[in-house]
């Protein structure tokens, strides 16, 4: 039987072990958090950090192939394991996500616009910037930012800046124009060891305190837009020569033109709602793809909105499981922490 060795043990990793298990796939973690959510459903776990080189041989010794489920692998551990088994995403996509002002400039060269960016280094730059951008604009962390952290929006005739750019930690920063934007969406897509490309219709994604709240699909916007999504979560694929599933996000503006935010090459919470109005889920979408098999076909037979359940939600799952074309998943994490993902529903409409 085939094993899919996954980096990281969180509830993507869990739901890409499920999907695994319906096709015979034997999963193998690596994550040093012992049971963790991952492990509860896999063949096995390591209980080791994700560069700890005797536990990624053990990984490549153990697996066929490997993948991941967060962009934060570490490139050299992806590259390690790239010499002796199959690592998808290809550890390419790992660079040009993990750093904001990287992907941006690989998206500008994919053809694909971007919110403006300078890149931060010091206050100095923080101020000169900023004027640039008529005093509004967002400063974010170049790595290691999710959920909204490592962020500070400014507006125009806001107080100074000063001290913002120790406040973030003196570390390298991107500020980024303010998009005025009508709506989030993203896509959700695949690419097959053969280049074949497949998309599912975008979702329009609403955030609370920085955290993915409601994915709602159909989005509200035209085919012209949808297609100009697709097409450029194709064009990202191929310059990566991409094998897996990506989620790729925009802000969708007034007239229906759209401006990338960011990508992650792995399966996205803003696709969780595909388990429960696809025929093939984001999950064994990328787990057909790594395994070189064919894709799915990514059509929807249901409209449907995904909500995550974050912390305290964890309690109102009774009176979501008393109701009707409700599909609810949780995620094994014993502790309902504020801020925490506990599990997702998908209600169809
Ligand atoms: N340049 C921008 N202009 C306007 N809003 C933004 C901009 N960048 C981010 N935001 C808002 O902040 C949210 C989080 O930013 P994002 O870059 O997606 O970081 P994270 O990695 O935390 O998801 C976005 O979903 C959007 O609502
Ligand atoms: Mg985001």
């Amino acid at each position: 039987m085939t094993t899919i060795g996954i980096i990281g043990g969180g509830q993507l990793a869990r739901m890409l072990a499920m999907a695994a298990a319906r096709l015979n796939f034997r999963t193998v973690i690596l994550e040093p958090q012992p049971d963790c959510p991952a492990a509860q459903v896999a063949n096995e776990q390591i209980v080791a950090a994700y560069d700890d080189e005797r536990a990624l041989d053990a990984l490549a010794a153990a697996c066929d192939i490997v993948t991941y489920e967060f962009e934060n692998v570490p490139v050299a551990a992806a590259e390690r394991l790239a010499l002796d088994r199959p690592v998808f995403p290809p550890p390419k996509a790992l660079e040009a996500a993990q750093d904001r002002l990287v992907e941006k400039r690989f998206l500008n060269d994919s053809g694909i616009a971007t919110a403006r960016f300078h890149a931060i280094d010091s206050q100095a730059d923080l101020e000169a910037a900023l004027a640039d951008f008529g005093g509004s604009g967002v400063l974010k962390t170049r790595r290691l930012g999710y959920d909204g952290k490592g962020q500070r929006v400014f507006r125009s005739g806001d107080d100074s800046p000063q001290g913002a750019f120790e406040a973030l930690g003196s570390v390298p920063l991107i500020l980024e124009s303010f998009v005025p934007f009508e709506r989030e969406i993203s896509v959700i897509a695949a690419r097959s060891t053969d280049g074949t490309v497949a998309c599912y219709d975008p979702a329009e994604n609403v955030h609370r305190n920085g955290i993915l709240h409601t994915s709602t699909v159909p989005a509200e916007i035209g085919a012209a837009t949808r297609d100009t999504a697709h097409a450029a979560a194709k064009a990202i694929l191929d310059a990566l020569g991409y094998v897996g599933v990506i989620g790729v996000e925009f802000f969708v503006l007034a007239d229906g033109s759209l401006v990338a935010n960011e990508m992650a090459p792995r399966v996205h919470n803003s696709g969780h709602w595909t388990e429960a109005a696809c025929i093939v889920s984001q999950f064994e979408q990328h787990i057909r793809a790594v395994a070189g098999l064919p894709l799915g076909n990514p059509v929807r037979h249901s409209d449907c909105v995904l909500q995550n359940l974050i912390g305290d939600d964890i309690e109102d799952v009774p009176a979501w499981l008393a109701k009707d074309n409700v599909l609810v998943h949780l995620y094994g994490k014993t502790e309902a922490r504020p801020g925490r993902k506990m599990g997702h529903i998908t209600r169809l409409t």
